[in-house]
């Protein structure tokens, strides 16, 4: 984060505080899907959550948030061509720039850099954030697919986001990330609930004692709402799936991976708490979201 950036937001964060934000009323469910570690699975959960709400009657926007590496879109087996940035920079209205799933989750693609994202200005900027918070009142979910590590941008989004789904797999260096994670958070003192995900899990005993340990560990030291969300297996139909470009949740419904996300997807529905108006949506964290990720990874 360069000063410049930090001013820029400053100044930004001022605006969206000074109340002319125009939202309408209207409740969503709001994840931020993070974890420390990389390559957990977090585009995968947040692909395969979203196609699964949206089997449930649920209409999903899912942000690509993971500025750098953006990927949710392979995994939907869709390519955009439009992304945030021509909404940016051409002024293509977010209604373009929305993919449509083939699975009718409906998908914003984020590719730019910071450096360009610093260079926008703050009133265009601040129209951003009013446009996506408005454009989110035609969903009941919005999920972020956060970047790895526990950078600012990624903080910030979490923060942003009633609900965290902290996804980590049984690995010793996963789980430490998942705790540091939740520690800055803390730190922070964002408010932070977060739903613990064990993903790619052995066996699901096992899986569970170390959810189980990881829940009393962020409980006992930290003053943050945990709960376990559930256990993912490690699945070979997760790399058949992605290679037929389709989630694995279409693609093999009936594999115990798919149903361990339905189960978690229904209780994402079933808890009231991961509602927001979209009106008190933090959208100074997503604005910092945006403007920060270029701080290091760590
Ligand atoms: N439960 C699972 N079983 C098998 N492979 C998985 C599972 N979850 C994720 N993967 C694979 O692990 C890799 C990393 O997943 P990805 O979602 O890209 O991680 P992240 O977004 O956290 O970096 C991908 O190749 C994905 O297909
Ligand atoms: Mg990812």
């Amino acid at each position: 984060m360069t000063p410049n950036g930090a001013d820029q937001a400053n100044t930004l964060r001022q605006g969206t505080t000074s109340g002319h934000r125009k939202f309408s009323k209207k409740a969503v469910r709001c994840i931020a899907v993070a974890s420390g570690k990389g390559g957990v699975g977090k585009t995968f959960f947040a692909v395969n959550t979203a196609v699964a709400l949206q089997s449930m009657g649920k209409k999903v926007l899912l942000l690509d948030a993971d500025l750098g590496l953006a990927n949710a879109d392979i995994l939907l087996g869709s390519t955009p061509k439009v992304t945030l940035q021509d909404n940016i920079f051409s002024g293509v209205p977010l209604q373009e720039a929305v993919v449509k799933g083939p699975h009718n989750v409906d998908l914003l693609a984020a590719s730019s850099g910071a450096g360009e994202m610093l260079e926008i200005g703050n009133s265009r900027m601040q129209m951003l954030i009013e446009d996506l918070l408005e454009f989110a009142s035609n969903y009941d979910v919005l999920i972020l697919d956060c970047a790895a590590g526990i950078n600012d941008s990624v903080m910030a989004f979490v923060g942003a986001a009633p609900r965290g789904a902290l996804v980590t797999t049984p690995e010793p260096t996963a789980i430490m990330d998942a705790y540091a994670l939740m520690k800055v958070a803390d730190q922070r003192e964002s408010g932070g609930k977060f739903g613990i995900v064990m993903n790619m899990a052995a066996d699901s005993s096992q899986g569970e004692t170390i959810a189980d340990k990881l829940v009393k560990m962020a409980r006992e030291y930290l003053s943050l709402q945990v709960e376990k969300w559930g256990i993912i297996p490690n699945s070979k139909a997760v790399s058949s799936a992605v290679r037929a470009k389709k989630p694995v949740i279409s693609y093999a419904q009936n594999e115990p991976v798919s149903r361990a996300i339905k189960t978690i997807a229904q209780k994402i529905i079933n808890q009231d708490r991961g509602q927001v108006q979209l009106d008190e949506l933090d959208a100074d964290g997503l604005l910092d979201g945006l403007f920060k990720h270029g701080g290091a990874k760590e």
